[in-house]
């Protein structure tokens, strides 16, 4: 395993995760743009339509932070949203965005954990998460929580940070992501959380290992698609 400053699995990661996000709330959705000059919409709009939903169907965005995954749903269909997370501040400023789009009869949020989901088996016709997996404390927990609440035939679509696979773009991200980025999240936010996130990217399964850990929780048609250039990948499959 590479060099750590921090908790990459386990109960601890998870308080040290939770304090992070609810520390960086306030500056998170402005930083999430401004890092990613703006491609965080068309990556989220790209993971909607792995989902493939029809109107009138449910689901479930886990780690949903401030809520933009469960906006770009709304946009393409006539769906009924459900956030979870587990930052209290991160859920207060969805909630307030909820209210200001008029979505409170489409999307709610609710605090809980990824690896202890608050629903039945078999609830949901697709679930989502963006940029979380790679923050549960023990990832086939989470997998196996997605696996049992989703209906048999609905879809799971995980978009996550990776390292650009080609040895050009594996530099330019690794420049970027280790050295200009925690440098600007910092003068505007909390340097250590942007310093956690180049170090988690490396801590996370490389591609091959992630779609073997989705289909050894049982799910079917596990597939990857890289985006631009590979520094984020949507995994998508189905129960
Ligand atoms: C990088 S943010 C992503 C937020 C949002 N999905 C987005 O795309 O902007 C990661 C989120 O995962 C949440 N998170 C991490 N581990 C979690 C867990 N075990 N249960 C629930 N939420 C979790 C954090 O609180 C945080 O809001």
């Amino acid at each position: 395993m590479p060099d750590s400053k921090f908790i990459h699995s386990g109960e601890e990661k998870k308080t040290q995760v939770q304090s992070m996000f609810d520390g960086i709330a306030g500056r998170y959705d402005f930083l999430n743009h401004f890092l990613s000059f703006g491609i965080d919409h068309y990556w989220r709009k790209q993971s909607v339509k792995a989902l493939n939903m029809d109107d009138g169907q449910t689901l479930l965005d886990v780690a949903c932070g401030t809520g933009d995954q469960g906006f770009s749903a709304l946009k393409a269909t006539d769906i009924q949203v459900v956030g979870l997370d587990f930052s209290f501040n991160m859920l207060e400023l969805a909630k307030k965005k909820i209210d200001k789009r008029n979505l409170a009869d489409k999307f709610e949020v609710i605090q809980g954990d990824a690896e202890h989901l608050p629903f039945q088996d078999s609830t949901f016709d697709a679930l989502s998460i963006s940029y979380g997996i790679r923050n549960v404390g023990t990832i086939s927990a989470a997998l196996s929580e997605f696996y049992r609440v989703l209906k048999p035939g609905g879809r799971l679509s995980i978009l996550e940070f990776a390292e650009p696979e080609g040895w050009f773009f594996g530099g330019l991200y690794r420049f970027y992501f280790d050295h200009i980025l925690p440098k600007i999240a910092g003068m505007l936010s909390n340097k250590s959380a942007y310093t956690y996130l180049p170090e988690s990217v490396r801590h996370f399964p490389d591609r091959g290992d992630f779609k073997a850990l989705l289909a050894s929780e049982g799910f079917d048609w596990v597939r990857h698609r890289n985006l631009t250039f590979g520094m984020t990948v949507i995994y998508s499959a189905v129960k």
